[in-house]
């Protein structure tokens, strides 16, 4: 007698019943990148159906999203003005802060997601305060947390430190619990490359650093064992929510924090990934909602439960379609 895996592909219905993986829609969270100006639409060059939107616009986009399946999002912003202290970034009518009040009242069941940095804000374009060259670590950490007290106070639902700091979940967690925010929960971009695969977004967020890189406060690729030091870590220091960025070249270590930790696990297919996909596209090389398909598949198979991806709407519009 020979196996016949083959008998349960035969057709869509056998294949639908036996899939081991599904995408649902509220798996997906959509970036958006917040920017000073009424009526604004900036298209970003590196990334094709991505925008810098001032906040009327990206108040009405966020509306349009959640109508056709969106549930969460994560805001960026881009600031009136840069400065050595990141004050743009811990404004109380700072940018993403206007925006998260905004999206509040007009689309109130959205789950709004803050990404706690420093670097749209700084001038040097760093996540932390440069003296001497160097990215100094605790005096980051008093901004970060002020940071994420602003944005919880403006209304966001969870607040995601992506500084790769030391210590900065442990912070914000102390700050949250003293400003009455004890409901606001974390979600630590944990583990986090030093990676080529962020170019895009820096153009988007225009958040590139002006000197060097930041190869000294996020992680050195070639490490997995350490990735899981991260992860203890930010979970130790009260995250609720573990991330692992990017996502696709990283399954590996996707895969080993699923392992380990109990706590639902984000994964940020992020802009360069995206761009890869839709560069290719572009040239007729590949077929773009194949691939998009199955790249975000690829991330839940190895253990995702939640997706950061500038393909949310998209991604939810196949699944409709495949129905
Ligand atoms: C902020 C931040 C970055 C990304 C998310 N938060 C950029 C960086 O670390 O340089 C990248 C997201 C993407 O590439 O889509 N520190």
């Amino acid at each position: 007698m020979i196996h016949r895996p083959r008998r349960l592909r035969r057709n869509n219905a056998l294949r639908s019943l036996v899939r081991e993986t599904r995408l649902t829609p509220d798996n997906f969270v959509l970036p958006f990148f917040v920017c000073p100006g009424n009526a604004v639409r900036r298209e970003i060059s590196s990334m094709p159906d991505v925008f810098n939107l001032s906040v009327d616009e990206v108040t009405k986009e966020a509306s349009a999203a959640y109508d056709s399946g969106v549930r969460s999002i994560i805001l960026f912003g881009l600031p009136e003005s840069k400065d050595e202290l990141a004050s743009g970034a811990y404004a109380e009518d700072g940018i993403v802060q206007r925006a998260t009040r905004a999206i509040r009242r007009s689309v109130p069941e959205l789950i709004i997601i803050a990404d706690t940095c420093l670097c749209e804000y700084t001038s040097h374009g760093h996540c932390g305060v440069v003296r001497g060259g160097e990215v100094l670590n605790d005096e980051s950490l008093e901004l970060l947390a002020r940071t994420a007290a602003s944005q919880a106070a403006a209304g966001a639902d969870i607040v995601a430190p992506s500084a790769m700091m030391d210590g900065q979940v442990g912070a914000i967690r102390d700050a949250l619990d003293e400003s009455g925010f004890e409901n606001t929960a974390i979600m630590a971009y944990a583990v986090k490359y030093a990676s080529g695969f962020y170019g895009p977004f820096r153009e988007a967020a225009q958040s590139a650093p002006e000197f060097g890189d930041r190869r000294a406060y996020q992680m050195d690729p070639p490490n997995a064992r350490e990735a899981m030091r991260e992860a203890e870590l930010d979970y130790s220091e009260g995250a609720d929510i573990l991330m692992v960025k990017p996502a696709t070249v990283y399954l590996d270590v996707l895969k080993m924090v699923r392992d380990r930790f109990d706590v639902p696990l984000a994964a940020y297919h992020v802009s360069g990934e995206y761009a890869l996909i839709k560069a290719a596209a572009q040239k007729g090389w590949i077929d773009e909602d194949r691939v998009m398909m199955e790249t975000l598949t690829s991330i839940k198979r190895a253990g995702a439960d939640i997706i950061l991806t500038y393909y949310a709407r998209e991604a939810i519009r196949a699944l409709a379609a495949a129905t």
